[in-house]
C-alpha cells in the first residue's frame, strides 16, 4: 500500500468531484454552475441562484414561480420548535440556537427517503424556507418578544428583514440583502461544505447534514470571521490607529480577521462586490466611520502582506453592510448560514447521487504494544 504525504488541513487534496461551483484563486474568479458571480449578483435573485445550484440549471419562468411559491408557503415553523427555542438561554449564541433548531427539524420530517425526488424537493424547500424564520424567531425571543409571523406578500429577503425588525424594509435594502445571500450561497469545498458532505455520505437525513454544516460554519476561521471583523474595526477606532494596530498584530503573529484565504491569492471577488454594496448602503442610509477604517486597513495590509497573497475575503465588508441594515453583529454568521444552506443542499444532493461513505486514513504517530499498568502503579 502506498503511503501518502500528510497535508495539514488537506490542502490541495480533492475531497469530491463536483460540478456545483468553481474558484480560480489566482485570477479571483468564482462561478456557480459556470455562471460568473458578478453576473448572478447583478441579474439573479437568491432563490433563483439556489435553484441553479441545487438543480444544476437556471429555472424556467414557471419553474421559478413554482419554487418561489413553495418556499413562501413553507416559511412557518411548528409551534413545538418555537417552544423549544423559547427555552434556549438568551445569552446563547444564535449560531448554536440555529444548529439545534435545524437538527430539531429532523425530529418532525426525517424519513431518510433519499431515493424519492419528492422527499428531496420537500427537504430543500423546507430548509430554505424555515432557516430564516428560525434565525429571526430566536432574535426576537431572546429579547423577550414573540416571533412575528412570516409575511406571504414579501419576497424571501424582504420577509427575513421584516421578521427581524417587525418593519417592512426599504426595497433597496432588501435587494442588497438578497445580493449578499447570492454572494454567500456557495463556495466549493470549504470546511462547512466538507462537513455537510461527510455527514451526507452516511445517508443520514438532510436536517442532520445542515446542522453539522452550521456547527462548522460558526468558527472564527470560517463564517465566524465576519463578526470578528466588526469587533476589530471598533477596537481600531480611527483611521489614525490602523498602522499601530496592524504592527502590533503582526508582531504577535496574530491573524487579521477578514483577510487571507486558502484558495484566493488576490482580493476575493465577493469582497469587491460587497464593498460596492456597502458604498450603496452608505449613500442611501448614511455614512459609517468604520468604512474608512476598513479601507485604510485594506490598503495597509496590501502593502505589508500583499506579497503573501493576503487580501480581503468575503467576510471583510459583509459586516459593514449588515450593520447598516441594523442586523446585530452576532447574527452575521447565521445570515451567512441562511445563504450557504443553498450550497450545502446542492452538495448533499450531489453526494447522495453517487455516494461512497467518507472514510479517510490517518498517519498514526502513537506507540505500539504498550502493556497495561494497573491504576495503583501509575
Ligand atoms: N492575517 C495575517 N496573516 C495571515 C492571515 C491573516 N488573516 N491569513 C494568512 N496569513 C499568513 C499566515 O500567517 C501564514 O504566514 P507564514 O507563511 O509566514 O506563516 C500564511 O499567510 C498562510 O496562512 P495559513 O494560516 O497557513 O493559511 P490557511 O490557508 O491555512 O488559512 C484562513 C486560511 C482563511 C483560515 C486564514 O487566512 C485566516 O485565518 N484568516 C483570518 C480568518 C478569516 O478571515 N476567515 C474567513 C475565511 S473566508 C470565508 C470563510 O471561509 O468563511
Amino acid at each position: 500500500m502506498s503511503v501518502c504525504e500528510f497535508k495539514p488541513g488537506l490542502e490541495g487534496i480533492p475531497a469530491a468531484q463536483s460540478s456545483i461551483s468553481f474558484v480560480n484563486g489566482q485570477e479571483g474568479i468564482l462561478e456557480y454552475r459556470g455562471l460568473r458571480i458578478e453576473d448572478l449578483a447583478e441579474n439573479s435573485t437568491f432563490l433563483e441562484t439556489a435553484y441553479l445550484l441545487i438543480w444544476g440549471k437556471l429555472p424556467t419562468k414557471d419553474e421559478l414561480i413554482e419554487f418561489e411559491h413553495e418556499v413562501r408557503y413553507h416559511r412557518r415553523i411548528k409551534y413545538r420548535i418555537r417552544d423549544m427555542m423559547k427555552s434556549f438561554p438568551e445569552s446563547g449564541h444564535p449560531m448554536d440556537a440555529l444548529q439545534a433548531s435545524a437538527a430539531a427539524l429532523g425530529l418532525f420530517y426525517s424519513r431518510r427517503d433519499l431515493d424519492n425526488p419528492a422527499y428531496i424537493r420537500d427537504a430543500v424547500v423546507r430548509l430554505l424556507a424555515t432557516i430564516p424564520t428560525m434565525v429571526a424567531a430566536f432574535q426576537l425571543m431572546r429579547k423577550g418578544n414573540d416571533p412575528v409571523r412570516p409575511r406571504d406578500d414579501l419576497d424571501y429577503s424582504a420577509n427575513f428583514l421584516y421578521m427581524l425588525s417587525e418593519r417592512e424594509p426599504d426595497p433597496l435594502m432588501a435587494r442588497i440583502f438578497d445580493v449578499c445571500l447570492t454572494l454567500h450561497a456557495e463556495h466549493t469545498m470549504n470546511a462547512s461544505t466538507f462537513s455537510a458532505r461527510v455527514t451526507a455520505s452516511t445517508l443520514t437525513d438532510p436536517y442532520a447534514v445542515v446542522a453539522s454544516a452550521v456547527g462548522t460554519l460558526g468558527g472564527p476561521l470560517h463564517g465566524g470571521a465576519n463578526e470578528e471583523v466588526i469587533g476589530m474595526l471598533e477596537e481600531i477606532g480611527s483611521v489614525e490607529n490602523v498602522g499601530s494596530y496592524l504592527e502590533d498584530r503582526l508582531q504577535r503573529k496574530a491573524k487579521i480577521m477578514g483577510f487571507g484565504h486558502r484558495v484566493y491569492k488576490v482580493k476575493d471577488p465577493r469582497a469587491t462586490i460587497l464593498q460596492k454594496l456597502a458604498e450603496q448602503m452608505f449613500d442611501k442610509f448614511g455614512y459609517d466611520k468604520y468604512y474608512d477604517i476598513a479601507v485604510e486597513l485594506e490598503r495597509a495590509i496590501a502593502e505589508k502582506l500583499g506579497h503573501k497573497g493576503i487580501y480581503p475575503n468575503v467576510d471583510f465588508y459583509s459586516g459593514l453592510v449588515y450593520r447598516k441594515m441594523g442586523i446585530p453583529t452576532d447574527l452575521f454568521t447565521p445570515v451567512f448560514a441562511i445563504a450557504r444552506v443553498a450550497g450545502w443542499l446542492a452538495h448533499w444532493k450531489e453526494q447522495i447521487a453517487e455516494n461512497r461513505i467518507f472514510r479517510p486514513t490517518q498517519v498514526y504517530t502513537g506507540h505500539h504494544d504498550v502493556s497495561y499498568t494497573p491504576v495503583e502503579q501509575r
